[in-house]
């Protein structure tokens, strides 16, 4: 199951994602805005994070204008590995370097077709292991420590 959430800058290319996932027969789940009125992204963000660090989704997604802030904000719960892309290269090693949980996206920054690319790239890498799995421990003991 992937959670995606976005706010209103992020909605129409949530709508995007979310067609295309179904094309693809993933199974997602949509943590809101649900309209294009204006919002605060904190709120999406975490509540995406919250589903991904609960292990109830086991990948996010979130969207903003520039991806930064939702990816802020979803950074601040624990367990919470998100990873602002832009490009395909960025979006597999973050997954085979990082284990990223979580793909953030600026809809004001990538077109439509890229972002799907990125998603894609996102969904279909492994996590490679080995020595990042040390460094991605070090980044949790980071967090532990406050
Ligand atoms: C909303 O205007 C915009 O600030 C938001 O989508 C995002 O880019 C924040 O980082």
């Amino acid at each position: 199951m992937i959670a995606i959430g976005s706010d209103h800058g992020g909605y129409a290319l949530k709508q995007a994602i979310m067609k295309h996932l179904e094309k693809k027969g993933l199974e997602y789940k949509d943590y809101g805005t649900y309209t294009e009125d204006s919002c605060d992204y904190p709120i999406y963000g975490e509540a995406v994070a919250r589903a991904v660090s609960a292990g109830e989704c086991e990948r996010g997604i979130v969207i903003c204008g520039t991806g930064i802030g939702i990816s802020m904000a979803a950074n601040k719960v624990k367990g919470v590995r998100a990873a602002l892309c832009g490009d395909c290269y960025s979006a597999e090693f973050t997954r085979l370097h990082n284990d990223a949980n979580i793909l953030a996206l600026g809809a004001r920054v990538v077109g439509e077709g890229l972002a799907l690319k990125i998603v894609d790239t996102f969904l279909e890498t492994g996590f490679e292991g080995g020595r990042h799995a040390r460094r991605v421990a070090l980044i949790s003991e980071i967090e532990e420590r406050g």
